[in-house]
């Protein structure tokens, strides 16, 4: 962490800091971002607001998989939420909460890039488009 903290010497340095961080840590810990505040001579919620704004930096350890649910128009318009809620049914979590076993995390992100398949969602870094319903148990089993 010493080393993240004396390269963050610049408001500029931050994002590709806490970048960075999420990708050793798998989330950021509140002492990063304390510490980072320190380094940059700004308030901590200037930091946590940084580490908030972008969904695939997260501030709480996540669960072995993350599911990343698309929320823009074109899943949207193809029932995206009707998958969403399916999602929540089948895991009994909330987006940003992980299941009770700690095998699964849910995530509300952007456009994931399969707006022609959509609704699209993924898991770790495996994309699926036009998932139904019928198809989620599947495709979660694959991960647990
Ligand atoms: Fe959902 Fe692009 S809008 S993948």
């Amino acid at each position: 962490m010493n080393d993240l903290v004396a390269r963050c010497t610049e408001r500029r340095d931050l994002l590709p800091i806490l970048k960075e961080g999420q990708s050793r840590y798998g989330f950021l810990p509140a002492e990063l971002l304390s510490r980072l505040a320190e380094a940059l001579e700004v308030p901590v919620n200037d930091v946590y607001g940084v580490a908030s704004f972008y969904s695939f930096l997260t501030l709480a350890l996540p669960g072995r998989n993350t599911i990343w649910m698309c929320r823009c128009l074109p899943c949207h318009l193809k029932d995206g939420r009707g998958l969403l809620d399916a999602v929540q049914e089948q895991l009994g979590v909330g987006p940003g909460e992980t299941t009770v076993d700690g095998c699964f995390t849910l995530r509300l992100t952007n456009c994931i890039g399969a707006c022609d398949q959509a609704p699209a969602l993924m898991v770790n870094n495996d994309r699926y488009g036009s998932v139904i319903p019928g198809r989620l148990a599947e495709i979660l089993s694959r991960y647990r």
